[in-house]
């Protein structure tokens, strides 16, 4: 496949890397240093390549790896998504992780993957990669002893959630559908939580989400 990485810090540079080492063509993009990008597309391997904004959006996937702030500038920027499969590991969580700035805890009952979807309404906008950390990502492997960890994902549209499924499964994880972008409000109430139980119980960032099954 063609993806378009848009944010290529920890999980952009984590999620792209899998996704070249698994045979996906890569444009890696949006970063304030020019020679991180080509430094990062030269160690991803052949199929991965550095560029702009507009190359990434020019892909037929796109990873929004930003943090939300940076959000409305990149989507103004990036000319028209529509079509495009737009996979979302934005959160809304607080800086200090006490909670989220979007979302069920907050005025804004709404989600991120939700309000990206309004702002791009021609995209199939996909939520996955909310409920992992970047270290795990960068680690040798997604493997727990025998088992790996889940990726909730959510979205509207039933091929773009496929390849995201088979996407998930290249970077090593399960993928568990979760129903459509509604759920995205409490995949990402979910993510906060993970985030807050991860730093609480000192157990950040070695932990693994996953659903079991019987
Ligand atoms: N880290 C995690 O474990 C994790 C897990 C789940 C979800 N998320 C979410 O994923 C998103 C990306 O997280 P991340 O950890 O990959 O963040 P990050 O390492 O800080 O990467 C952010 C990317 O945005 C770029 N950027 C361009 N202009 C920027 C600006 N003005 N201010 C800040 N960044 C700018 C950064 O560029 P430079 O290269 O110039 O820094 C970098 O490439 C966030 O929404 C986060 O909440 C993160």
């Amino acid at each position: 496949m063609n993806i378009g990485i848009i944010g290529a810090g920890n999980m952009g540079a984590g999620l792209g890397r899998l996704w070249a080492k698994a045979g996906h063509q890569v444009v890696f993009s949006y970063s304030r240093d020019e020679e991180k990008l080509h430094k990062l597309a030269t160690s991803a391997g052949v199929t991965a390549k550095a560029g702009t904004l507009q190359d990434a959006a020019a892909q037929d996937i796109i990873l929004l790896a930003v943090w939300l702030p940076a959000l409305e500038e990149v989507l103004q920027g990036v000319g028209s998504l529509d079509g495009k499969i737009v996979i979302t590991c934005v959160s809304g969580l607080q800086p200090d992780f006490t909670g989220q700035t979007i979302g069920l805890a907050t005025d804004l009952k709404t989600s991120v993957a939700e309000t990206i979807q309004q702002l791009i309404p021609n995209a199939k906008v996909v939520e996955a990669f909310n409920s992992t950390f970047a270290e795990i990502i960068a680690s040798e492997s997604r493997q727990f002893g025998s088992d790996f960890p889940s990726i909730f994902y959510c979205g509207n549209d039933i091929e773009a959630k496929q390849i995201v499924a088979n996407l998930i499964e290249d970077c090593g994880y399960e993928p568990v559908d979760a129903g459509n972008l509604l759920v995205a409000r409490t995949l990402e109430t979910l993510a906060t939580a993970w985030v807050q139980f991860a730093v609480s119980s000192h157990l950040f960032p070695n932990l693994g989400l996953k659903a079991l099954r019987r």
